[in-house]
């Protein structure tokens, strides 16, 4: 089938009420009908995610605002002026029309609009936004290719929509507005300091305190459920280290995630490297699948080499810190939560 009659037969199956996994700049997403509840709900059955984790609505443009959200302040106005179709997501104040599944109840709705063109064509085809996470079981790594989503979702869904490997590689940047200032929470494709450039000082939970116990005013959960701490987590366990404790770790049956080219090549059972040049925006492309290359071949440990937290190097380092969890504080949705 080739692209275009792969986005209409895609369409027709929304439209119907069924899911279809689809390309976005970012990583893959499952997406559905965002005001047809039991198709999202089928998306929460296939992720296997707890219902008090909210869906991102897809938007073709900022005209589908208006039967989404209630409001646009003025400095999220200026960011979708900026950053759209990109992945930046703004949570805003949701209108009633929004099925209260997509948002676990929350009284905001994250919004986006893609910059991938087959997401573009998918949205518009089938006439309405739509809801989607990225295709991955709950707390896996985000898939980037079509063949990643295969791999884990393959008879559970629809249709798996074929768009390449995904330009940006991370998820994207989560602003909230419900509160008296915009509140990252969660790093992604936009850089804070761009986001920064255009609104002035943004607020930012860190992430040990993303817990139950002290959520954002306006959730009855984490800030951000998809910013529990221990998530994107492979099942090789990953320890993060500096670039000079790299070393320490090549007696064991370990592979290197390193993020440029080492002067000299440690001794692992296998190396992935992000970006020869170290280029933010290539280690973040590649970032997920060789995490998933090097979690097949049966290490021991994964030796994550860690990055300048700036631009993109932000939502590497989150991304990694997350996969790497182990500390006990913060792993509390591993606890049944
Ligand atoms: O790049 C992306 O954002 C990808 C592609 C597919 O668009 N999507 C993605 O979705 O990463 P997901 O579901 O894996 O992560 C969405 C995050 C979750 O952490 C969720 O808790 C948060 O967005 N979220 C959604 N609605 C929210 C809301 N109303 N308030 C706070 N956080 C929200
Ligand atoms: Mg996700």
């Amino acid at each position: 089938m080739n692209e275009t009659r792969a986005v209409h037969h895609a369409a027709r199956i929304i439209k119907r009420g069924g899911i279809v996994a689809f390309p976005t700049e970012t990583v893959y997403g499952l997406g559905a009908d965002a005001f047809a509840p039991l198709a999202v709900a089928r998306i929460f059955e296939v992720k296997k995610r707890p219902h008090f984790d909210p869906l991102i609505v897809h938007v073709a443009g900022p005209d589908d605002l208006g039967r989404l959200v209630t409001d646009i302040p003025g400095p999220a106005q200026k960011l979708i002026n900026r950053f759209w179709p990109g992945p930046l997501t703004l949570v805003l104040p949701k209108t009633d029309e929004v099925p209260d599944i997509v948002t676990a109840g929350l009284p905001t709705v994250a919004v986006r609009m893609p910059r991938h063109a087959m997401a573009q064509r998918l949205i518009e085809l089938s006439g309405s936004p739509i809801a989607a996470p990225s295709a991955n079981p709950f707390g896996y790594v985000s898939p980037t290719t079509a063949e990643h989503v295969r791999q884990q979702l393959d008879d559970q869904v629809d249709l798996i929509l074929d768009g390449g490997p995904c330009p940006v590689g991370v998820e994207s940047t989560i602003l909230s507005f419900s509160e008296e200032r915009p509140r990252l929470l969660r790093p992604g494709g936009v850089p804070l300091e761009e986001i920064e450039s255009v609104i002035g000082k943004v607020e930012i939970t860190p992430v040990e305190k993303q817990t139950p116990d002290a959520p954002g005013p306006w959730a009855p959960g984490p800030t951000a459920p998809g910013m529990l701490p221990r998530h994107y987590a492979p099942r090789t366990p990953i320890v993060l280290v500096a670039k000079d404790e790299i070393d320490s770790y090549t007696n064991k049956k370990a592979g290197l995630l390193a993020f440029r080219e080492p002067a000299k090549r440690p001794a692992f059972v296998h190396t992935e490297i992000l970006s020869r040049k170290g280029d933010f925006r290539e280690a973040a492309a590649n970032l997920f699948a060789a995490i998933r290359r090097l979690d097949a071949l049966g290490l021991e440990v994964i030796v994550a080499e860690a990055v300048p937290e700036t631009g993109l190097g932000r939502a590497i380092m989150d991304r990694l810190r997350r996969a790497s969890c182990e500390d006990d504080k913060l792993n509390y949705d591993q606890s049944g939560s």
